[in-house]
């Protein structure tokens, strides 16, 4: 395979920029580098997402599923001052950009940028944000959700962005049966923004 973002240490040379975006209303300049998703700007689909939704308004633990540079998971520390974030990737410079990231946003204390074995296997997520790795190919992206889905809390909500024609509404239908309930809370620009809920009863 070659030097793709997704590459667990991808071989490019790590030349750096910086990008500059406003998330909830707030204004970041965050680190990128070659190698790792989207290093020109926010990504488009990205953007969706965190346009057509509101940050949590609790205090919980959440986790940032395909982290890349961590936009999602450093505006989520910095929306919730008492939130920790989980940013996982399985490509080393972009889990080393969301520390860098999440440094100069001043939640570094809060952002855990983690390969996904390595994130402690007793962590529950109370929510689940995601711009998802479509192109590793359905079977192993439902395998990845599947293994986070489970650490969803009872009651947690799962929101995740996805392009209309990369099969945005095929997954809504695949996640409703796999009992996470799911509905389209938004669209735009080809992608779809969804919404699901573990609707599983807390232990008593
Ligand atoms: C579409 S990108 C989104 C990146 C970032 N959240 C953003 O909005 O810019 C998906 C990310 O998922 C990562 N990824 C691929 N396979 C993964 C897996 N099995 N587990 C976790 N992350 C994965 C890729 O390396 C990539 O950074």
């Amino acid at each position: 395979m070659g030097d793709h973002f997704f590459s667990a240490d991808p071989q490019s040379a790590d030349v750096r920029r910086t990008v500059e975006a406003r998330i909830w209303g707030k204004p970041y300049v965050f680190t990128t580098a070659t190698g790792v998703f989207s290093r020109d700007r926010l990504d488009i689909g990205t953007a969706v997402l965190l346009r057509e939704t509101e940050p949590p308004k609790q205090a919980g633990t959440f986790l940032d599923l395909g982290c890349g540079y961590g936009p999602i998971a450093c505006a989520l520390a910095v929306e919730v001052p008492k939130a920790t974030v989980w940013a996982v990737d399985v490509n080393n410079r972009a889990l080393e950009l969301t520390g860098v990231n999440a440094a100069a946003a001043g939640v570094a204390e809060r952002v855990h940028a983690a390969l996904p074995d390595d994130v402690p296997g007793d962590v529950l997520f109370d929510q689940i944000w995601s711009n998802p790795a479509i192109h590793i190919g359905k079977p192993e992206l439902h395998k990845m959700l599947l293994r986070w889905l489970t650490r969803l809390a009872p009651g947690g909500v799962a929101w995740f962005v996805v392009g209309k024609n990369l099969g945005g509404d095929s997954l809504q239908r695949w996640l409703t049966e796999q009992g996470y309930p799911c509905e389209r809370i938004g669209s735009a620009k080809g992608f779809r923004v969804l919404r699901a809920t573990n609707a599983a009863p807390a232990p008593s």
